[in-house]
């Protein structure tokens, strides 16, 4: 086991795209951090040069004590699981999972009770001597990170391992590999797009955009203080609401004038108030009201609702307990959870103005 940092690496692809900007984490041995963001925003460029696959441009990345910007990929003490589980498919189940033994000379009898204690592990012990063509996809998946196992790796990596698999193989997958994660005790590197992946198996979040690092911090943090509003929106779903407009004397007041809200603190001036959809409820009494909106759509998820309604032109939701009187057209006053209020700048970057405030 071990620790990995990354210490202001860049990646700057042949041709100029410069794919990582100064990105820093520290790692803690044991410790099971995810990398998340959209598509092209450098997930697997970094793992790929935590691995050895591709050259740091500047920057050091460290495994334990050791610096490793030099020390090629086979040397890292690491094993990584790829999305394509890139499976030799001339191989057996039990031949796969030998190969990296096998190819580091570890005795027979070794590589027998290692491969044998992973399958179990994996539970694919009965499928040891089909080929990987005459498995299912879980099959695989669970094939290519015995592979990994076997290997005892100081740190494992895993690139968007479960993305080729069908949404009830992925949920089961996921809580396998965070019941693997809590067994092992081991490292793990974990690069994925699905936000749920994300804040389920990690101790911690990296969130990523174009290359930057927007904000490092365990799940729960992450979604209840989201430091722009790209990150608002990327984590959770439905997303978090966010509704422009501007502050007056501590009064939060919608560009459409149908919301106000009283803020606590909050400086005079243009903003973006963030609230999740499980905060925004139906007001009884005299709560107060954010605003009194007219739902488009309603969506029944059985122990809640989802109601999707408009303000100013944006598309808006919130998620209701099952149970209160509501329907299409009809007039919903919504208040909000006490202390859910996010304020973010009404600007390119989005960033959030202080915490709670309301
Ligand atoms: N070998 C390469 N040569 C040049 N540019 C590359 C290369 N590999 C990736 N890129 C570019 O670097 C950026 C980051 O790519 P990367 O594959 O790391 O993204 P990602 O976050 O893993 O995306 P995805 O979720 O789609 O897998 C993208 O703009 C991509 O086009
Ligand atoms: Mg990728």
């Amino acid at each position: 086991m071990a620790s990995v940092s990354l210490h202001n690496v860049n990646k700057i692809y042949p041709g100029g795209i410069h794919a990582v900007h100064d990105f820093d984490l520290e790692v803690a041995d044991g410790e099971f951090v995810v990398l998340v963001g959209p598509s092209g925003c450098g997930k697997s460029t970094t793992l790929r040069m935590i691995a050895g696959l591709e050259d740091v441009t500047s920057g050091d990345i460290s495994i334990g004590e050791r610096r490793v910007n030099a020390v090629p990929p086979g040397d890292r003490d690491i094993a990584m699981v790829f999305q394509n589980y890139a499976l030799y498919p001339h191989m057996t189940v039990r031949q796969n999972m030998a190969f990296g033994l096998k190819m580091r000379r570890t005795p027979k009898a070794e590589v027998e009770r290692r491969v044998a204690e992973a399958a179990q592990m994996l539970g694919v012990e009965a499928m040891l001597d089909r080929r990987p063509r005459e498995l299912s996809g879980g099959q695989r998946q669970r094939v290519a990170v015995g592979r990994a196992i076997v290997r005892n790796p100081a740190v494992f990596l895993f690139d968007e391992p479960l993305s080729n698999l069908d949404a009830k193989l992925r949920a089961q997958m996921r809580t396998e590999l965070a019941a693997l994660h809590e067994r092992l005790q081991a490292t793990m590197i974990y690069v994925t797009h699905d936000q749920v992946e994300a804040m389920t198996l990690g101790d911690r979040l990296v969130l990523m955009k174009d290359g930057v690092v927007q904000q490092i911090g365990a799940p729960l943090e992450v979604y209840q203080y989201p430091t722009n509003q790209f990150v608002a929106t990327f984590i959770g779903s439905p997303p978090m609401n966010l509704l422009k407009g501007n502050v007056k004397g501590g009064i939060f007041h919608g560009v459409d004038q149908h919301a106000t809200w009283r803020l606590s603190a909050a400086d005079d001036g243009p903003v973006v108030l963030g609230v999740r959809p499980e905060d925004l409820l139906p007001a009884e009494g005299d709560q107060s009201v954010l605003a009194t909106v007219t739902p488009e759509l309603i969506e029944n998820l059985g122990h809640e609702v989802l109601v999707h309604f408009s303000l100013a032109g944006e598309r808006l939701v919130a998620r209701i307990p099952f149970g209160h009187a509501t329907g299409i057209g009809q007039q919903l006053p919504l208040t909000v959870r006490a202390g859910s209020v996010r304020l973010f700048g009404d600007d390119e970057m989005g960033n959030a103005l202080g915490s709670s405030t309301n």
